[in-house]
């Protein structure tokens, strides 16, 4: 039987959503790559226990995690029933809807009939009652927003979803989001976007309209996949996101370019006692506003050196300088 570490909570730090009550981890783990059908379920089950002994509580799913989509929810409901059902009540997990998930015109985008339906189908393979969270995963240029906000409305007052939130939305989308949000008085929880040094306009352009609304950011890929790390500097690895899933990640993205501003970064990295993944991720937790880091990782040791990076996180302006060298 599992026994979550004792002290788990002693070093780990939490950030409050927005002006939410709810407290995230400063380092959290999604599920997108990893969790497949096809994964070592021993690794998975290494991974989460090993993540949750360390006090990262929040675990990020989607519908479409695989593949083939649904199965990464399927591999925790697993896990969950076997090792952390217990714990339910020191887990926030969230999933989403807003990408294409099944066929017909009812399994993709904002509509009230995709997302509800959506969540139930989660909720299903996950073996839960509700989600902590539960995202729009992308803005509907078709759906009026007001269509997609009552569905998370619903869901939240039918008590499928603790908290609804919103992904990828970009400023001028969430700045339509939360006018009608405020008049059916819906929190909006946060917006969980792309952000790392290699992405940073969606966040920055809209870092002061969440803070002033209150709404928490989550980033999301914060090592940019893996390239912000020394995965890639020495060729392409057998076992690496590259070779094993590159349905997102392609060999054309180890640029020289960025092999250059990897090697700048690195010597900046060594400097503070760090790896350069652990710079990457220090950098972002550093940024104003930012309530979690949502990483991924293939296997323990990753999370092991993303914690470590949690506890140097501090950077002088000249270092922030030279980084913003590094990277033009
Ligand atoms: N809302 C959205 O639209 C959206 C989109 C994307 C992601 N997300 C969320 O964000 C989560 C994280 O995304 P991501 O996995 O792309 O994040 P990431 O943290 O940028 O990349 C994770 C990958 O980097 C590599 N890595 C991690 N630590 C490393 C280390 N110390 N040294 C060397 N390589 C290391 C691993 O790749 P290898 O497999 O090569 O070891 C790992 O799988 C997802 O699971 C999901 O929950 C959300």
């Amino acid at each position: 039987m599992y026994q979550p570490r004792e002290g788990r909570y002693q070093k780990a730090r939490y950030n409050r959503a927005g002006r939410s009550g709810l407290m995230l981890p400063q380092v959290s783990l999604g599920l997108w790559h990893n969790f497949a059908a096809r994964s070592d379920y021993d690794n998975c089950k290494k991974m989460l226990t090993y993540a949750f002994d360390h006090g990262i509580t929040h675990f990020d799913l989607a519908n479409n995690y695989g593949p083939p989509p649904g199965s990464a929810e399927t591999v925790f409901g697993k896990i969950l029933k076997d090792l952390l059902a217990p714990y339910r009540d020191e887990l926030i997990i969230s999933t989403k809807a807003g990408f294409d998930m099944w066929e017909g015109p009812y399994g993709d985008w904002g509509s009230k009939k995709y997302l509800v339906a959506s969540l139930d189908q989660s909720l299903a393979r996950m073996g839960l009652d509700y989600v902590d969270i539960f995202y729009h995963h992308r803005p509907d240029p078709e759906t009026p927003i007001e269509e997609t906000l009552d569905a998370l409305k619903l869901l939240m007052r039918q008590g499928k979803a603790l908290y609804v939130a919103i992904s990828n939305y970009r400023k001028a989308d969430t700045e339509k989001a939360l006018q009608y949000a405020r008049d059916i008085h819906l929190p909006i929880l946060c917006n969980q976007l792309e952000y790392s040094l290699l992405s940073r306009p969606d966040f920055e352009d809209q870092q002061q309209l969440l803070t002033r609304e209150g709404m928490g950011a989550v980033a999301y890929a914060p090592l940019a996949g893996g390239l912000l790390t020394d995965r890639y500097r020495n060729g392409i690895p057998q076992d690496s996101r590259i070779r094993t899933d590159g349905r997102f990640l392609k060999e054309a993205d180890v640029t020289e370019s960025l092999l250059k501003k990897l090697a700048k970064l690195d010597s900046i990295a060594r400097e503070r006692g760090q790896k350069l993944s652990q710079l990457s991720l220090a950098w972002v937790m550093a940024q104003a506003g930012i309530t979690t880091a949502l990483i991924g990782a293939s296997r323990v040791e990753q999370i092991e050196e993303a914690l470590e990076a949690a506890e140097n996180r501090r950077f002088s302006a000249e270092e922030l300088e030279r980084i913003e060298q590094a990277m033009r």
